[in-house]
């Protein structure tokens, strides 16, 4: 018999948003009238920008023509985007890094889930409770999770950091002995931001202790509150401790198109090696590049067109956020989020469990969303809401929620 790797075995039958998918699709069917708002996974609605498809275009262009056709591309990005990247989302920013540390990738949820190949098989990984299924999900396939108990919703070999509403959904140091901490900010799914004596403190700690925090950024371009840090670098000292993660998906739209980008700091070593080096072998042996036309779009995203275009099509993002927010407030629910981020992290009512939430809201309102126990046991009797849909089909949703009353969704 072929060993696999048994691993998987331990993990859910299926990815968080692929179950939503296949609930969807159940009641679709039962229902085939029912006009059902998608508020569910975080994929954007809104068409790229023009700058984009120009960009687009340009490019396609040019790999017609033998002059300027274009094979693989270089394994860490092209030039042309690393240097924009640098200028626009570091430099800009005080923040010192080279087009050099910056490793262009398909998308920060691939290089979320391949990011731990950094680390041993007995690192200790710290996470938010709730926390982005990805980061647990991968490190269980690299088998460094333990086993799950299934009472209480842990890994055994998991140090969690619960986010809850007493703390505000900031995590806190563990006490526990852990090697390598993923944090997100803005956050997925709770919707707040860390300001950014929360995060130093982080960055501290992780220098004092030799541990690496694997920061995803990948919602920054949602900030609104002036003290939160859009990248760790604002922090002192997180060259020596941190990576970072950043999504072109939901600040230019590019979901469907593939884009990001890994941050790997030259000054960042643990046990002798340099991870930047060895992010760059792993890159170098894995991965054979975004393709060219795809960065060239990423490229359009820091012109001067491409930027004010992105700002409008943010504008409408948050609106729909600020849609919500006041939407579920009036309706009578405890909400959070949504000021710095495009998610929404609502309270179920009277005591519901989330998947319970899911099904009336489905059912009374039909509108789709995510339930927060599907992000970690501290996300039970929550529910996630994402402010990427139409603004025609959030307003929708929150007539509708709004017209039923909080009464409705009681059980
Ligand atoms: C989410 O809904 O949490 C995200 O869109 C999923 C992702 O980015 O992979």
């Amino acid at each position: 018999m072929t060993p696999v790797n048994t691993e998987f075995a331990k993990l859910p039958g299926s990815y968080l948003f692929s179950t939503v998918a296949k609930k969807v699709a159940a009641y679709t069917a039962e229902h085939p009238d029912a006009e059902i708002i998608r508020l569910g996974i975080g994929d954007v609605t809104q068409p790229l920008v023009p700058a984009v498809i120009k960009a687009l275009h340009s490019a396609v262009d040019e790999m017609g023509a033998a002059e300027t056709f274009r094979g693989y591309a270089p394994d860490l990005g092209y030039p042309f985007l690393r240097e924009a990247i640098a200028k626009n989302d570091f430099k800009q920013r005080g923040c010192d890094i080279s087009p050099d540390e910056i490793f262009v990738s398909d998308g920060a949820k691939s290089d979320s889930a391949d990011i731990q190949e950094l680390f041993g098989r007995y690192a200790v990984i710290a996470v938010c409770d709730p926390v982005y299924p990805v980061y647990v999900d991968s490190n269980v396939m690299a088998g460094r999770c333990g086993e799950y108990d299934k009472e209480t919703q842990k890994w055994s070999r998991v140090v969690y950091m619960p986010c809850t509403e007493e703390n505000n959904f900031v995590p806190m140091i563990p006490a526990e002995r852990h090697d390598v901490i993923y944090l997100c900010s803005p956050n997925n799914p709770t919707g707040t931001a860390m300001k950014k004596a929360d995060l130093q403190r982080f960055v501290d700690h992780a220098n004092e202790t030799g541990a690496v925090i694997l920061f995803d950024a990948a919602y920054e371009a949602y900030i609104t509150e002036p003290d939160v840090p859009h990248s760790i670098y604002e922090c002192e000292g997180a060259k020596t401790c941190a990576i970072e993660l950043r999504s072109f998906s939901k600040n230019a739209g590019f979901t469907g198109l593939r884009l990001g980008y890994t941050v790997v700091p030259k000054e960042l070593e643990r046990g002798g090696l340099s991870l930047h080096d060895m992010w760059a072998r792993r890159h170098g042996t894995k991965f054979n590049g975004a393709p060219y036309i795809v960065q060239r779009a990423g490229e359009a995203v820091y012109s001067a067109e491409g930027k004010a275009e992105l700002k409008e099509q943010l504008s409408y993002y948050q609106n729909n956020a600020k849609t919500i927010r006041d939407g579920l407030v009036s309706a009578g629910f405890t909400v959070y989020g949504g000021v710095s981020s495009p998610y929404l992290w609502l309270k179920t009512p009277n005591n519901l469990n989330s998947w319970e939430f899911f099904d009336l809201l489905l059912d009374k309102a039909r509108i789709v969303g995510t339930p927060g126990s599907g992000f970690g046991p501290h996300g039970e009797g929550y529910f996630r809401l994402t402010a990427f849909g139409t603004h025609e089909n959030t307003v929708k949703a929150m007539e509708r929620v709004n017209s039923l009353g909080l009464s409705h969704f009681m059980a």
